[in-house]
């Protein structure tokens, strides 16, 4: 198979340096084109970046002559980790062109036509995008820490019936991009508010899990309260997760339906696709970000501590690896799966 062509928006960032060395030797994608903003412009990548990952730059990429949002692009899959604060108008742009624009920013996720994948959870909503209104289209993955909860969620949703949902997340601060918070505002501390973070985790999961009725969402019907606060991890989120159901399972049937949760890209062995997209641990003291978060390369949600919850029924702890699942990977795994359907050959009919 010939490689697909892709460029990456906001290449010189946290989430879009992870992209470049995720997609190097991808079989499907190759990295041609690069975009960040115009103090980054014109310059080739490996002068434009402050590198930060512990692998070299790939050198088919340290070369090229970095764009911004105005030059016209020859890659029909663009990979989008562009600042929240540009990423909303210039992705429209972008569709609006023929592009599909696989984003990590929080401006469209919760536009009507616009579905916010996960594979495993709900491939179905790829149809939503034959109602954009775009040459191309924009399909967006979940936040990070929304990305661990409602993995986690789906299934038990589907077994049990979830009604409630108490979470409290410790959250990494590659997740806040780079230079992110201050050394001297973390060092030895926690910062119990993220901007904008509690609202997305208690609306993400329902759109996510909603079901596809006649063309509409209908959002799954449980509530979420969530505390976010910013922890000095280095990579990935932990979260502190306790759920009422409507039929209450117990501790053993919560293992064995989350060890058997599997879906489209495990049936089709996607490159991106975890073997096990969650592994469930028996350790009393585990999951931890620095020892776990890369398992499964980086691509599972993480749970362990599953006991019974003496205000609601079961709780948990969850973690995955934020700019990883959370954020680059995802997006990958999810235009892995665009591609498997069939969606980028014919346009947007399958
Ligand atoms: N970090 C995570 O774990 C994570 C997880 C999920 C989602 N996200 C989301 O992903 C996006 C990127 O996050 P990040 O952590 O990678 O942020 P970041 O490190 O601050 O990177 C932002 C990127 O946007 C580029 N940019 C800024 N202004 C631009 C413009 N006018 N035109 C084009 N590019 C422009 C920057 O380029 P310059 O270097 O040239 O300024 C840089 O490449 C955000 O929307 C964030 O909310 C992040």
């Amino acid at each position: 198979m010939e490689k697909i062509s892709v460029a990456v928006l906001g290449a010189t960032g946290t989430v879009g340096q992870k992209f470049i060395t995720l997609l190097e030797n991808h079989p499907f994608f190759e990295v041609r084109e690069l975009v960040a903003s115009s103090r980054s412009a014109g310059k080739p990548y490996r002068e434009a970046v402050s590198w930060k990952q512990d692998r070299f730059i790939p050198e088919t990429v340290g070369d090229l002559i970095v764009k911004t949002t105005d030059d016209k692009l020859e890659s029909r899959i663009l990979f989008s980790g562009m600042d929240a604060e540009v990423a909303g108008p210039a992705e429209e742009a972008y569709a609006e062109r023929g592009h599909f624009v696989i984003s990590n920013s929080k401006n469209h996720r919760m536009d009507k036509t616009v579905p916010i994948i996960i594979p495993e959870v709900n491939s179905d909503h790829f149809e939503m995008i034959k109602a954009q209104p775009y040459k191309g289209a924009i399909i967006t993955n979940s936040n990070c820490s929304t990305m661990f909860l409602a993995m986690v969620l789906a299934p038990l949703h589907k077994a049990f019936g979830v009604e409630k949902v108490f979470v409290t997340t410790m959250q990494a601060v590659s997740g806040a991009g780079y230079p992110g918070v201050a050394s001297m505002d973390i060092l030895g501390n926690v910062i119990p508010f993220i901007g904008g973070e509690e609202a997305k985790m208690e609306c993400e999961a329902q759109k996510i899990l909603a079901e596809m009725k006649d063309g509409e969402l209908i959002p799954a019907p449980f509530v979420i309260s969530a505390h976010c606060n910013r922890v000095p991890v280095f990579d990935g989120h932990t979260e502190s997760v306790s759920i009422l159901f409507k039929n209450k399972p117990t501790v053993d049937r919560v293992k064995e339906t989350l060890r058997a949760f599997k879906g489209i890209p495990q049936e089709k062995q996607l490159p991106f696709a975890p073997k096990q997209p969650i592994l469930v641990f028996e350790e009393e003291n585990r999951p931890q970000p620095a020892r776990d978060a890369w398992k499964e390369n980086g691509m599972s949600a993480c749970v362990g501590r599953i006991r019974q919850c003496p205000l609601f029924d079961i709780k948990m702890t969850v973690m995955g690896h934020n700019t990883v699942r959370g954020a680059a990977g995802a997006a990958i795994l999810n235009a892995e799966t665009l591609v498997a359907l069939g969606y980028l050959n014919e346009g947007k009919a399958k």
